[in-house]
């Protein structure tokens, strides 16, 4: 059995879908999801599912091993992000395999502070015709890991970035737990 650990910092309706996708796999299973935010509505969503959850803050992430100690004694094989805001530490980057969803078709639209809806309105700002997600790995800049996958969408001249948001979360819902599942049964 495969072992996922999510990391989340908001709504996780990501989170939400992987784990239904994954729910009685026989071989990859969602051991623990993980948040800088206690108040977030991803750990709601990982009570009514069932599964584990650990909140930390800045210090125990940045100058702890608490949040490394608990994916070791998991036995975590990767680590998934999912909407998670904060910068990895090389600590993380060093003993896990870490994988990060950006609502953009980087190189574009990555970097500090490029998350959620500000990606979305620079999107349509700049007029562009097209969006997407990628799905890469992570290492110690935000957005510049080697990427795994990419899939489009069209933008219309009238959409909102709420509108480039659905059709980019509609990607998202259907490619992030295949891609997964690809990288962690496939190793
Ligand atoms: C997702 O669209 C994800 O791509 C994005 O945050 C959203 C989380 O939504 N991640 C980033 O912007 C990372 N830079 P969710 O909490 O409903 O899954």
């Amino acid at each position: 059995m495969k072992k996922v650990a999510i990391f989340a910092s908001g709504s996780g309706s990501n989170a939400e879908n992987i784990a239904r996708y994954f729910n009685d796999n026989e071989h990859l299973n969602i051991e623990c999801i993980y948040s800088n935010k206690p108040d977030a509505y991803v750990i709601e969503r990982a009570k009514k599912l069932g599964i584990d959850t650990m909140v930390f803050d800045r210090e125990m992430f940045y100058h702890s091993n608490k949040v490394l100690d608990d994916l070791r004694q998991r036995e975590v094989d990767i680590v998934i992000l999912a909407g998670f805001l904060w910068l990895i530490p090389g600590y993380l980057i060093r003993n896990f395999k870490i994988v990060n969803i950006h609502p953009a078709l980087l190189p574009k639209y990555g970097g500090k502070g490029m998350y959620g809806n500000r990606v979305h309105k620079a999107v349509v700002d700049n007029g562009e015709k097209y969006s997407g997600i990628t799905i890469h790995y992570v290492n110690e800049k935000y957005d510049e890991g080697k990427i795994i996958f990419q899939a489009k969408c069209e933008i219309l001249p009238d959409d909102s970035p709420e509108d480039v948001a659905k059709k980019v979360h509609k990607l998202e819902y259907e490619h992030f737990p295949k891609v997964i599942e690809q990288l962690v049964l496939n190793s």
